[in-house]
């Protein structure tokens, strides 16, 4: 019900302008965001990376509608490109179609992809093509099988366990040799598109990690959920997997002690970075996900007003 609530809210743009000049609310944010810069999203890639972590770097913003914006996010992405080529950062970015003005006409959002995609291949890095919600998926799919040929090395796609389609889309995607982020699904969705109870969406999770696992092309496998990921490190063992053949994704915020023990245990680790001022909707997607969130950020904020006093 409150996750309902709270993913209801997410796309509710007239709380955010409510919100975006609220302290509080900046304060809650900046758990789950680097920060509004190019330069804090780099800082803290730099960080990372010294504990032997690589990251994904995504630039906040969605469902756009005006052309300017998505030029900006364009030309964030190439900045953020060239300054991780420039100071030798391990990390790789992260974006959103829409961001990019997919619901403005798919000929403008080809346009700043393929910018952004020559930028990568030029630099010899990777672009992740996040997925949003179901609405989206088969045009991200055909988006993303149409760039495939020109620059399957350097873009990769999301997958959701939470799709009831996601397991012929997987089949799919491996028998193309593309690179696939596997998560459960971060959107509200109806119960024809999508499993609605989470040990249904965790089972399917486990079933395409295994075909990912066993046949994909270096998959990511994105969650905090330690059984699936002890799962994954069993599977991995039993099929003679070696690490190096896929890597762990979290995010910024989350987990950390999880993200620093799969790293010493040998494991390829990525986290992903938000930065930005659209912080709005990508914070309420976190709060949904464990409302204790709520509960969490509001007490270190009373410890940490204590301490002032
Ligand atoms: P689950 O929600 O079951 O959580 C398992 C455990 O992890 C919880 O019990 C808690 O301990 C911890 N945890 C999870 N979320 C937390 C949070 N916000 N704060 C604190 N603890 C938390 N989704 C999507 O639709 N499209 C996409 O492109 C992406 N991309 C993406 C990239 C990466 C790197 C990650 C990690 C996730 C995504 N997601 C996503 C989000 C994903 O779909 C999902 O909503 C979240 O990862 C939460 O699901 P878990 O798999 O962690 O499991």
């Amino acid at each position: 019900m409150l996750r309902t609530g709270l993913l209801w809210l997410s796309e509710r743009p007239q709380v955010f302008r409510l919100l975006r000049r609220n302290g509080l609310a900046r304060r809650f944010a900046a758990r789950f965001v680097a920060g509004e810069t190019v330069e804090s999203a780099v800082e803290a890639a730099r960080g990372l990376n010294r504990a032997g972590i690589t990251a994904t770097l995504d630039f906040l913003g969605e469902s756009i509608t005006r052309e300017p914006e998505a030029a900006q996010a364009r030309d964030t992405y190439l900045q953020l490109l060239d300054r991780i080529a420039r100071e030798g950062v391990q990390a790789n970015v992260s974006l959103k179609l829409t961001q990019l003005g997919f619901d403005l006409g798919p000929e403008l959002c080809l346009a700043n992809m393929t910018a952004i995609l020559e930028r990568a291949k030029a630099l010899e890095n990777f672009v992740r093509i996040d997925m949003e919600s179901s609405h989206y998926t088969q045009r991200t799919l055909d988006f993303f099988t149409g760039l495939f040929d020109r620059y399957g090395r350097h873009c990769g796609v999301v997958i959701q366990s939470c799709l009831r389609r996601s397991e012929a889309d997987v089949e799919r995607l491996i028998s193309m040799g593309a690179r696939v982020r596997l998560c459960k699904g971060a959107y509200l969705e109806p119960p024809d598109v999508a499993f609605q109870a989470k040990a249904d969406v965790d089972r399917n999770y486990i079933r395409l990690m295994e075909l990912l696992l066993a046949r994909g092309n270096y998959p990511a496998l994105a969650t905090h959920d330690v059984a699936l990921i002890e799962h994954a490190k069993r599977f991995a063992r039993k099929q003679q997997i070696l690490p190096s053949r896929f890597e762990f994704q979290m995010l910024y915020g989350v987990r950390r002690d999880l993200q620093a023990a799969l790293r010493r245990q040998g494991y390829n680790v990525r986290v992903y970075i938000p930065f930005g001022t659209q912080w709005y909707p990508y914070l309420m997607r976190r709060l949904a996900e464990r409302p204790a969130n709520i509960a969490f950020i509001l007490g270190n904020l009373v410890r940490e007003a204590v301490h002032r006093s």
